[in-house]
């Protein structure tokens, strides 16, 4: 069973998603093992709406945002969109689909390049959606820039001489230049100054409630990820741990890995960090090579027998309420 619901409103479907780097060594690099940086990731996106993807640096974020845009083949499961699987299309086939899903990064000066003005950046996502003439795209241009919070007069101006803020402001209007129907938000405030992050938010916000755009937004800061998402789902390596409505998973978080992630959040009102969690760091030989049973195990404080011998599911403990944790209530109608 997966999480999925209300499925003609889905914009993106997302079912048991693979993805397995191989470990090379030695100087005929030999396959010595494998990453497992993507295994058994269901997820779906309503039309209009926000998903959260949330986990610690390396639990797979990246790579599934990379096999959203099919930058990276999967080595299993499927990406609908729009009821299309673009799972291994062609670039000829994606090339309808490259349109309608854009990416923003979380560093925009590696993504801009620092030889063209922003008019020009912009000029080339104007120039796919079929406006030819450069005079045609000046107008367009001054809009996506008033779309984004920008003067005019940066049209002119090169990447370098704004501010990371105004940067990424100038990378969501690339993105819109095309006039997406998905944007995938990798870390886009993570690079930023606490204030401009929140300028950056609301901006993505006012966004999608003018222009109707859905968002995979992906953070290690839940804090970001509440205000911004209506749909979260919490990632550790490599597995979806807890999937819900966003007021779900933070007033009745059911995986302890979330509860970790909670109880580790700076309280607002006093900027205060929070005690240490007591949650063990990583055995490195675990990163390789996953424990048999549940993968947080090893870090988790609530393991229990059970969870050393088998990996639980994904299982539903409410209508929109996933969880994969031995110690999770049953969903009431399965008993
Ligand atoms: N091209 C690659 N070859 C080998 N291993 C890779 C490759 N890309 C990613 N990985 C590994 O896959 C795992 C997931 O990486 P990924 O970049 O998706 O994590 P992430 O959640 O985005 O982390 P971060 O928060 O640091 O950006 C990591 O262990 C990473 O080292
Ligand atoms: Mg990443």
């Amino acid at each position: 069973m997966e999480p999925h619901k209300a499925e003609s409103m889905d914009l993106l479907r997302i079912e048991k998603l693979k993805k397995y780097f191989p470990v090379r060594r030695g100087f005929f690099q030999r396959t010595v093992g494998w990453v497992r940086a993507v295994e058994d990731v269901s997820l779906y996106l309503a039309r209009g709406k926000t998903l959260g993807l949330v986990g610690e640096s390396g639990c797979g974020k990246t790579t599934v945002a990379r096999m959203i845009l099919n930058l990276l083949p999967a080595d299993g499961g499927r990406i609908l969109y729009k009821g299309n699987d673009i799972c291994g299309l062609s670039d000829k086939d994606m090339k309808p689909f490259r349109k309608e899903i854009q990416i923003v990064f979380q560093d925009p000066y590696g993504s801009l390049n620092p030889r063209m003005t922003v008019g020009q950046t912009l000029s080339e996502g104007l120039r796919i959606t079929g406006i030819r003439g450069r005079t045609d795209r000046r107008e367009p241009i001054e809009r996506l820039l008033g779309l984004v919070g920008m003067a005019p007069t940066a049209i002119d101006r090169y990447p370098h001489e704004f501010s990371g803020g105004q940067r990424q402001r100038i990378g969501i209007a690339r993105a819109l230049s095309v006039e997406p129907a998905l944007v995938v938000c990798d870390e886009p405030v993570s690079a930023l100054d606490v204030s401009i992050q929140a300028q950056i938010i609301n901006l993505l916000k006012d966004l999608q409630d003018r222009l109707g755009l859905s968002y995979v937004f992906i953070s290690h800061d839940l804090n970001v990820v509440g205000y911004l998402c209506h749909q979260v789902a919490v990632m550790y390596r490599g597995q979806i741990m807890e999937y819900a409505p966003a007021e779900k998973v933070f007033e009745n978080p059911l995986h302890p890995y979330t509860r970790v992630l909670l109880a580790a959040l700076p309280d607002l009102e006093s900027g205060k960090a929070p005690p240490a969690t007591g949650l063990e760091s990583e055995r490195p030989e675990f990163a390789l090579t996953p424990p048999e049973g549940c993968r947080f195990r090893m870090r988790c404080p609530e393991k229990h027998d059970r969870c050393r011998l088998l990996n639980p599911e994904l299982t539903p403990v409410d209508d929109d309420h996933w969880v994969r944790c031995w110690q999770a209530p049953p969903h009431s109608t399965r008993i």
